[in-house]
């Protein structure tokens, strides 16, 4: 049976998440990919203890991560019943229904139906009675609105989710929600957007948005799934991501990336870091992301990343080398 290390929280950071009561750790775990049905058991046990064991308190799923579909949740589940159910309190858990999950027109998207009816699946999966966050995982161009957000406040009244949140959304629909959500009396706690040193879509505008709603951030694909390492600089390496699935496919690292990912490596080199520590400290730079949400194939990884929160500072010339490298002057 597995303890928890006794110094846990001595290891990590934590930061408010908006304006809300929840202070959320710096570095989060996801479980999108290394949880499903197709994965070694035993490795994502190692990999959430040792999350854990670091002062990762928050874990985030989705209905559809695995593969198969739902399996993420049903592992996590598992290692519930079996090690970390004495340890609810001091997590937050959380998972999303947004995107295609079972078959006809009630599995997908943004309705009442579906969120409603993929919560109880989800719940029922985890062996939970509640989850701390229920994300929209991304918005619906055809359903009201009014309608999703509507679900995800009842959601918080039925007790089955303390806090909801929405994933993927634009600025302005992001402040749409925001207010519809407050207007209900159940706040938006937080936005989770993909963001990194390669997609920075997210300075024009949303941030602001986000800073004027007060609403947290926690960003996922930080290491652009793995091409901001040091894993790819000298060829594509057996069992890496990208030789394991089609969200990355070897042919995106092409050489101009790697170059920069060269050039970025030597910077975190300098900086006493791994490539990974420097391009997470870099989400975190300016305290305008409230987590950085990370993917782990093995436990390793999780002790190399938590260690940034003992060097997350940069000077302005260290900034200002980046930012030549990534904007290609
Ligand atoms: N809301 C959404 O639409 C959405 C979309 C995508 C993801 N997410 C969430 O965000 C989470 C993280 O996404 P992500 O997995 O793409 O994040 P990521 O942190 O950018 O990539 C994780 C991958 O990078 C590699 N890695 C991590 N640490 C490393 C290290 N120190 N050294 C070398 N390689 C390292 C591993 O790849 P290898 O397998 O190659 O070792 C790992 O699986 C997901 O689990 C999910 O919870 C949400």
């Amino acid at each position: 049976m597995y303890v928890a290390k006794e110094n846990r929280y001595e290891q990590m950071q934590y930061l408010r998440c908006g304006k809300s009561g929840i202070m959320m750790p710096r570095v989060a775990l996801g479980l999108w990919h290394n949880f499903g049905s197709v994965d070694q058991y035993d490795n994502m046990k190692k990999i959430l203890f040792e999350a854990f064991d670091h002062g990762i308190t928050h874990f985030d799923l989705a209905n559809n991560y695995g593969p198969v579909y739902g399996s993420a949740e049903e592992n996590f589940g598992r290692i519930m019943e079996s090690d970390l159910r004495r340890y609810r309190d001091e997590l937050l858990i959380s998972t999303k229904a947004g995107y295609d999950m079972w078959p006809g027109p009630y599995g997908n998207f943004g309705s009442r139906k579906y969120l409603m009816s993929s919560l109880d699946q989800s719940l029922s999966r985890m062996k939970l009675d509640y989850v701390d966050i229920f994300y929209h995982h991304r918005p619906d161009p055809d359903t009201p609105l009014e309608e999703t957000m509507g679900a995800l406040s009842d959601i918080v009244r039925q007790g089955k989710a303390l806090y909801v949140g929405i994933s993927n959304y634009q600025d302005e629909d992001a402040r749409k929600a925001a207010r519809l959500l407050r207007a209900n009396g159940t706040p938006l706690l937080i936005h989770q957007p993909r963001y990194n040193m390669f997609d920075r879509w997210i300075e024009d505008g949303l941030q602001e948005v986000l800073e004027e709603e007060g609403v947290g951030s926690i960003v996922f694909s930080p290491l652009a799934q793995g091409v901001l390492t040091d894993k790819y600089l000298n060829g594509i390496p057996e069992g890496s991501r990208a030789t394991r699935n089609h969200f990355l496919k070897g042919e995106n690292i092409t050489p101009e990336l790697l170059e920069k990912v060269k050039k970025l490596n030597k910077i975190a080199d300098g900086r006493g870091q791994t490539l990974a520590q420097m391009a997470l400290a870099w989400v975190l730079r300016n305290n305008k992301v409230t987590t950085v949400l990370i993917g782990a194939s093995r436990a390793e990884q999780i002790l190399d990343n938590v260690k940034i929160v003992n060097h997350l500072q940069f000077d302005e010339g260290e900034l200002q080398m980046i930012e030549e490298i990534l904007q290609n002057k």
